[in-house]
């Protein structure tokens, strides 16, 4: 199973301001792209329901996993267009569902807790981390928790000439 994260940061560490905060509104233009193509190639993307709560949009025909403790009050919101469930489950127990519904790429989405779940558990594969030109000095951390994690830098891909794409394979321990 590919299980890779993948997040937007500021050039100081931080992929939003406060939890309400959508990405899309300070991205560029070039990673909205980039974001929309990799979870279009993946086809499944996890989130939490917080980060759920910041699309407005949705690219047609995903599969989106939604953690929440209260998945009983989980309700897709366009059904006509994505296929949507909300899950409480281990990092390795979704994985191990995926894989036996047949699939071969998750792309883990965030937020922070999510992400921090996903590093702990030892199952995401690769990082593509978009570094934008701006500073928020303090906001949500791309990690809440501490990790100690060695990462093998792959490529640095330019979106543009002020955007940067990092892609780093996670180094087994
Ligand atoms: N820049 C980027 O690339 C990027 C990417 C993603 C998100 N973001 C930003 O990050 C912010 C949201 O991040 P966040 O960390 O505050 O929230 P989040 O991770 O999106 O969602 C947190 C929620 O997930 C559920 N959850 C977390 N751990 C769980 C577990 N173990 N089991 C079941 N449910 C669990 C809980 O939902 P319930 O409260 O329903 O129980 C929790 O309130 C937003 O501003 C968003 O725009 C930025």
């Amino acid at each position: 199973m590919n299980c890779f994260l993948i997040a937007a940061v500021t050039a100081d560490g931080f992929i939003a301001r406060h939890p309400d905060d959508r990405s899309f509104d300070w991205t560029s233009l070039e990673d909205k792209k980039f974001y929309v193509d990799m979870i279009k190639q993946a086809g499944t993307v996890v989130m939490g329901r917080q980060t759920f709560g910041t699309f407005t949009r949705y690219p047609k025909g995903l599969q989106f996993v939604i953690y929440t403790r209260e998945p009983a009050s989980f309700q897709n919101p366009k059904p006509e267009v994505i296929d949507a469930w909300a899950t409480q489950q281990s990092p390795a127990e979704l994985l191990a569902d995926l894989a036996k519904k047949g699939c071969t790429n998750v792309a883990i989405c965030g937020g922070s807790s999510i992400y921090t779940m996903f590093m702990k558990s030892g199952l995401v594969t690769k990082l593509y981390l978009t570094v934008e030109p701006v500073l928020f000095g303090q906001g949500v951390s791309l990690f809440s928790d501490s990790l100690d994690q060695n990462l093998q830098l792959v490529e640095v891909k330019k979106l543009s000439d002020q955007t940067i794409v990092l892609e780093y394979d996670v180094l087994k321990a």
